[in-house]
């Protein structure tokens, strides 16, 4: 399976972000960290950080035929941009939403994500393994 991973804005700066919301690891070490799990096995991962909208809007659109499934940490453009949510259900790509967070129990208007029910599973609030689990979730869904 070709899996392209998405993230939004700020995630750049994970490692000196609010550490105690998410965590002393840098993006980069979660990516090295995925890679070194048995799940990646026979998986190409494709790692994309953007703090532009359009750029991850850019990127959906070019998963067409190109990668099996979308995981996609959207950062705070999951609260309000539809734009995303349209590009992610413009596309036939199954997307998988991840949270470092948990962000049902946080302020409220984190709780709301527009591109919920535009992708296959929302996973919320288990750090980095959230991307091991939306890669498994993929995996069984393809
Ligand atoms: C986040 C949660 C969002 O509310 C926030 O804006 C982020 C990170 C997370 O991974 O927990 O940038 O998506």
């Amino acid at each position: 399976m070709k899996v392209l991973i998405l993230n939004g804005p700020n995630l750049n700066l994970l490692g000196i972000r609010e550490p105690e919301i998410y965590g002393t690891e840098t993006l980069d070490a979660i990516r090295i960290w995925l890679n070194e799990q048995a799940i990646t096995d026979s998986h190409v991962i494709t790692w994309f950080q953007s703090n532009h909208e359009g750029d991850i809007i850019d990127q959906i659109h070019g998963s067409i035929k190109l990668f099996d499934g979308i995981i996609i940490n959207p950062g705070a453009l999951t609260h309000y941009s539809y734009s995303v949510r349209d590009a992610i259900s413009s596309v036939p790509t199954p997307t998988v939403e991840v949270h470092l967070s948990d962000i049902n129990h946080r302020e409220d208007f984190r709780r709301i994500s527009v591109i919920k029910d535009v992708c296959i599973s929302q996973i919320s609030g288990l750090g980095k393994l959230g991307y091991a689990q939306a890669l498994k979730t993929l995996v069984e869904h393809l």
